[in-house]
């Protein structure tokens, strides 16, 4: 048997909160987790960089370790006349709440990504992980220079072995089961099925760093099958959006545990980059027709889905769901971790 691989993140229980920007991830959800012996993700992707440094600083006070979540910029791969094109289809959506997608500008953004490295920099903490692609070497290395352990989410051997050879310090394996946004590091390709334990052994014969594995968990027997494939660690996502601490919408709350919700797609619908969410009026409408054009539609769509999710119109907004959905439960997130960790 290979040797085991140290645990990059160190917490008393092989288990992580995974980051879940948007409004899920709040301060008070790390803080739980950490105190039920998880480690905790704060989700730094669409947050202000004075926002993610008051969130660091409420989480630091705690006294636990935790990691900070990055979205690394991509370009918009699609041009005006689809943009435009998406948005007038869209437009019967926002007549419901009055708004005019017209009026919308094509908008590329690097979610402040430099900024956000300069706080990360300046102010390091014990663990960095990034989504959707990978840092420039120069930043990965800057990171690591500043005392963090840089973790990189990676959704095919490929990308492991590209993250590996960039020096990152381990990885994050996402199954394709896994809720929200795919890391994949080309949005273009389609998201196939890729379960996380299969793709953790993959990925662990493949490269020498050690693994974090997240993606479709619905209970301790999928986290002691994710251990036993190899990950020295495993994140969840899904199962802690309707705790207490959870800043998820009410909407999005119910609908997880609501039947009327036939299941889980993967959808470019929302922001334009494959994410798996509930399916719902949304999906069924847009799913086939939405162009790759991350970040440009989540822009378009943004205060589209922040006025159904205010409106309390589940089928108007984005329900990032992994396949393990059904067993997402209210209450404290400290009864999650204490769940997922019996038997361990
Ligand atoms: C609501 C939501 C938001 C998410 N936001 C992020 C994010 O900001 N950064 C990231 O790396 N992954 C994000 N993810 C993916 C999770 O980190 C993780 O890969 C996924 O939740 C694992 O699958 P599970 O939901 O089935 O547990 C998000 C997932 C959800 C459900």
């Amino acid at each position: 048997m290979a040797p085991a691989r140290p645990d990059p993140l160190g917490s008393a229980l092989p288990l992580a909160a995974a980051p879940m920007a948007g409004g899920p991830t709040t301060p008070g959800l790390a803080a739980a987790v950490a105190a039920a012996g998880a480690f905790p993700f704060l989700a730094g992707g669409y947050r202000t960089p004075e926002a993610l440094a008051a969130d660091v600083a409420a989480v630091r006070r705690t006294g636990a370790a935790f990691g900070v979540n990055l979205f690394v910029p991509t370009p918009c791969p699609i041009g005006a006349a689809e943009y435009r094109r998406y948005a007038r289809e869209l437009q019967p959506e926002a007549d419901r709440h009055g708004l005019d997608l017209s009026a919308v500008p094509l908008t590329e953004d690097d979610d402040s990504w430099r900024d956000k490295l300069d706080l990360l920099l300046a102010d390091p903490v014990p663990v960095v992980s990034v989504t959707f692609g990978l840092p420039w070497p120069a930043e990965l290395a800057a990171l690591r220079r500043a005392g963090s352990r840089v973790l990189v989410t990676v959704t095919t051997v490929g990308e492991a072995r590209a993250a590996t050879e960039a020096g990152a310090d381990a990885l994050v394996v996402q199954g394709s089961d896994a809720g929200g946004h795919s890391g994949t590091h080309d949005p273009l390709r389609p998201v196939t099925p890729a379960p996380t334990a299969e793709l953790t052994r993959a990925v662990l014969a493949a490269t020498r760093l050690p693994v974090v594995a997240t993606g479709g968990v619905d209970g301790p027997r999928a986290v002691a099958a994710l251990l036993a494939a190899g990950a020295s660690a495993v994140a969840v996502g899904t199962l802690l959006l309707r705790t207490d601490e959870s800043g998820a919408a009410p909407p999005h709350k119910d609908a997880l545990a609501d039947p009327a919700f036939p299941g889980t797609v993967v959808t470019r619908a929302f922001t334009g980059r494959p994410a798996r969410a509930l399916r719902n009026r949304f999906t069924d409408r847009h799913d086939a027709s939405a162009p790759a054009g991350y970040p440009a539609v989540h822009h378009l769509t943004r205060d589209l889905r922040r006025a159904a999710a205010a409106a309390g119109d589940p089928h108007g907004l984005h329900l990032w769901a992994g396949t393990g959905h059904r067993s997402a439960r209210t209450g404290p997130a400290r009864a999650v971790v204490e769940g997922l960790a019996a038997g361990l």
